[in-house]
């Protein structure tokens, strides 16, 4: 066997290790795992004629792994957006596909280039100058202007490839750095004393066919099975679900730490059509379980933990108290994420199959100086739920706190229910 180049931590756990020029790297996602610590887990715990799920799909990253490996697998996501992103990256695409998608690229490349054209499609972005200097966001405007067009007459898929392409050339050359946890806009510059308009123009031109021809290489490598992917609630997987089918998940759950998907996915929702205004944003964020955008944190202020559920992890109730002297918003917070976790972990049991395992990747938070274990609460929460053998391994540190850590949570549910049963007391 050919010795593997060696990666690095980073790269072995986290998005980073998703190179750009490969289907896993098609658009950034900062909470996304690495194809790298997927394809660890699937070597552990998963053979063929398995069939895996996960239930926080995001970019896809589990997804994608099992379908290079001929693995059957079911995803879902509350985001439509990102349900179609990995179904773009997990289609097979012919060579007609692809050869449709370079041809039609071309007349975008053009568009990009015609500062003349006054004819272009903008989204309702709040505050859309903030993202892009003018006369990008005008050759943008183009571009999606004749993506729409091409929409009629080419073949579904190969736009699905020019809209990858484009979101990728919409936050290249947006005003975001991406130097902390999420997007942050970039500090403005020193104002430009002559028109840099020409130059600019030809770079974008020139990123957008770099990134056609590294999209069309990763488009011809064949995916051998498709997966099953599915706008769903995770709260509620068995309305849409068979009970006791999936012998494996593999999973990051959204991390109790405020981060907002919305807040970093929102570019690209807007320009491709997913979101109109501000109030929808934040109402989708709202469903995702931990979101923060908008409305979502006003609605989490209103947020009453209904009487049917306690969090089954001793010392929580101190957890709470402790955020609540500083902010009761955040303890409410925290309360209400692992309150819809525990509904998430119910249901997880029931479509999980007798004998079947459960890994999800997820990190601690510390709110003060109060620690929150949600590697500890997620093992108490597999456990109240009836899954066994639960473990958790640390698998890195994080560069944010010197205190803040990665895990695998894993688990099992018991192979025969009945005998359980018996010998409880
Ligand atoms: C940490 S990300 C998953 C990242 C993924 N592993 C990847 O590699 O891209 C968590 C995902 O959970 C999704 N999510 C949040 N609440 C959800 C819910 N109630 N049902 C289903 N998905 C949800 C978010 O939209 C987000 O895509």
């Amino acid at each position: 066997m050919k010795p593997q180049p060696a990666i690095s931590t980073t790269q072995r756990f986290t998005f980073k290790g998703n190179r750009k020029d490969t289907r896993y790297g098609w658009l950034r996602l900062t909470p996304a795992y690495s194809m790298h610590l997927v394809s660890e887990l699937l070597d552990e715990h998963v053979q063929q004629g398995d069939n895996v799920l996960d239930p926080f799909c995001g970019t896809g990253t589990t997804a994608l792994a099992c379908a290079e490996r001929g693995i059957n697998c079911d995803t879902i996501d509350i985001n439509p957006f990102l349900i179609w992103l990995t179904n773009a990256k997990t289609h097979s695409y012919t060579k007609s596909e692809i050869a449709a998608f370079k041809a039609a690229s071309m007349h975008v490349a053009k568009a990009i280039r015609d500062e003349e054209q006054q004819t272009r499609w903008l989204p309702p972005l709040y505050q859309i100058e903030k993202w892009w200097e003018e006369s990008v966001l005008l050759a943008l405007g183009r571009a999606m202007h004749r993506i729409k067009k091409l929409e009629a007459t080419t073949y579904s898929n190969a736009v699905d490839l020019l809209k990858i392409a484009f979101c990728r050339l919409a936050i290249e050359q947006a005003n975001v750095s991406f130097g902390h946890q999420s997007m942050s806009f970039k500090k403005a510059e020193e104002p430009q004393t002559f028109d840099f308009r020409f130059s600019q123009i030809d770079s974008m031109a020139a990123h957008w066919e770099g990134s056609i021809a590294s999209i069309a290489v990763a488009a011809t490598s064949l995916t051998l099975v498709q997966p099953e992917v599915s706008l769903c609630d995770a709260r509620s997987l068995t309305s849409n679900l068979d009970a006791n089918f999936y012998s494996c998940v593999i999973t990051s759950p959204p991390y109790p730490n405020r981060m907002s998907y919305i807040r970093e996915l929102r570019p690209y929702m807007y320009w491709l059509g997913y979101l109109q205004t501000q109030r929808e944003a934040g109402e989708l964020d709202w469903q995702a379980i931990g979101g923060t955008w908008g409305c979502a944190t006003s609605n989490v202020g209103k947020w009453q933990l209904p009487s049917d559920t306690d969090i089954p992890y001793r010392g929580f109730n101190e957890i709470l108290a402790g955020v609540a002297e500083r902010s009761p918003l955040l303890s409410r917070y925290i309360h209400k994420y692992f309150y819809d976790m525990v509904q998430h972990c119910r249901e997880i049991f029931a479509v999980v199959k007798p004998g079947g395992a459960v890994n999800y990747i997820i990190g601690n938070s510390k709110f003060y100086d109060v620690m929150l274990p949600a590697q500890e609460i997620y093992a108490a929460m597999f456990e109240s739920c009836g899954f066994e053998q639960t473990e958790i391994r640390t698998i890195r540190k994080r560069t944010s706190k010197k205190e803040l850590f990665e895990f695998v949570v894993s688990a099992r549910k018991p192979s025969s229910m009945a005998k359980k049963k018996a010998v409880m007391p």
